[in-house]
């Protein structure tokens, strides 16, 4: 079985960061959301892999390269713009060959892996599989109507749906679900909907099944729900320390470390990761940190966030839930700011 990675669009809903880095490349965890994503396809067995990008997918490329360091095999597949789901495969179909594939969104996290829902595929060979989780608005999402594992009805962001299961990032298909592209139009978004084609396909009496994903899945289109991820995933965290920590520093918990780092007169509290050559001096982090490497934290307090590489954070205690781009310098000071476009800013009054 082959999978298709989805790592372009448009990305608008974690502007400016995406601006300027792809948001499948944001780290949660230390690690970018895409390589997460590759993790878990290489643990169900897949070494074929197709990645769309966008026209600015070079970092992409650049980090994953040629999947070697994933064990896998990668072919990139450029997409010009973001005209949906559906056209991606439509995209990759000579690459994809009428296969087998897992169509898996790059900006998912599915934490726990997707070893059932594939066995299921395996099992019952349906046209499609769906991963499916519980939610409390599924207003937002696709949502499918499932009678015995068996989907019924799929509707794309309902107003009023009649199910409360959401469909995730991840897709089992046979090559049936050409035929269902085949047969939809663009949406009145201008999008060629994968759900369209899923449908068709449900309309058609093929079968279409539906797994119910008992896991913690999200994905990482937004801020809270990065941030969400970052704190998920950093549940699992195994202390390794390879960085310096001086004996007037205290760490509870667990902590890693990165080589070449040094904590000195600081307080970390678990789950927290440090990236390598960071220096934390006089700070308090923790719990739920991701910091990037090569970061300066001096007389800081940080929790509950996510800092990409290069930044410097100075004087200032209270940052919480945040995420911070890379090379960024944040100080304390009187109120002057350098915003950027569609960024989004709360200061306490
Ligand atoms: P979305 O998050 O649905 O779309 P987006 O990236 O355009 O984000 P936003 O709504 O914030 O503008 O996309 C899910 C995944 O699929 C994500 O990794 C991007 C990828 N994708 C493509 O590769 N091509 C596309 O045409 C679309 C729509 C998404």
């Amino acid at each position: 079985m082959k999978a298709l990675v989805l790592a372009g669009g448009a990305g608008t809903r974690l502007r400016p960061l995406s601006h300027s880095i792809p948001k499948q490349l944001v780290p949660v965890a230390g690690r970018p959301v895409l390589f997460h994503g590759l993790d878990a396809l290489r643990e169900i067995g897949i070494t074929e892999v197709g990645i769309i990008v966008n026209g600015v997918g070079r970092q992409i490329r650049a980090a994953v390269g040629d999947g070697s360091e994933f064990g896998m095999s990668i072919t990139y597949l450029r997409q010009d713009d973001p005209l949906g789901l559906a056209h991606c495969v439509m995209i990759a179909q000579d690459f994809l060959a009428g296969d087998d594939f897992v169509m898996y969104l790059g900006d998912n996290i599915f934490a726990g892996g997707l070893l059932t829902p594939m066995l299921e595929f395996q099992t019952f060979r349906p046209a499609v599989q769906l991963v499916v989780t519980r939610v409390d608005d599924p207003s937002q999402s696709g949502v499918a109507e499932v009678e015995n594992g068996r989907v019924t009805r799929l509707e794309e962001k309902p107003k009023q749906p009649k199910s409360d299961l959401a469909v995730t990032g991840a897709y089992f298909f046979t090559g049936e679900i050409h035929e269902g592209i085949r047969n939809i139009t663009p949406s009145k978004r201008g999008e060629w909907e994968i759900t369209d084609a899923i449908q068709w396909l449900v309309a058609a009496g093929r079968e279409v099944r539906a797994h119910v994903f008992e896991g913690f899945w999200k994905d990482t289109g937004n801020m809270g729900d990065l941030l969400d991820c970052n704190r998920a995933l950093l549940e699992g965290l195994v202390s390794d320390q390879r960085g310096s920590v001086d004996g007037s520093s205290e760490i509870v918990g667990p902590v890693v470390i990165g080589a070449g780092a040094r904590v000195e007169g600081s307080r970390i509290i678990g789950p927290v990761i440090v990236g390598p050559g960071c220096v934390i001096r006089g700070s308090d982090v923790g719990p739920y940190t991701s910091i990037g490497a090569a970061c300066t934290l001096t007389d800081a307090g940080l929790q509950n966030s996510v800092l990409l590489d290069e930044v410097s954070v100075h004087g200032v205690r209270a940052i919480e839930g945040s995420l911070v781009g890379r090379s960024a310098h944040v100080r304390r000071g009187p109120l002057r700011l350098v915003v950027g476009d569609n960024s989004r800013l709360e200061v306490p009054l």
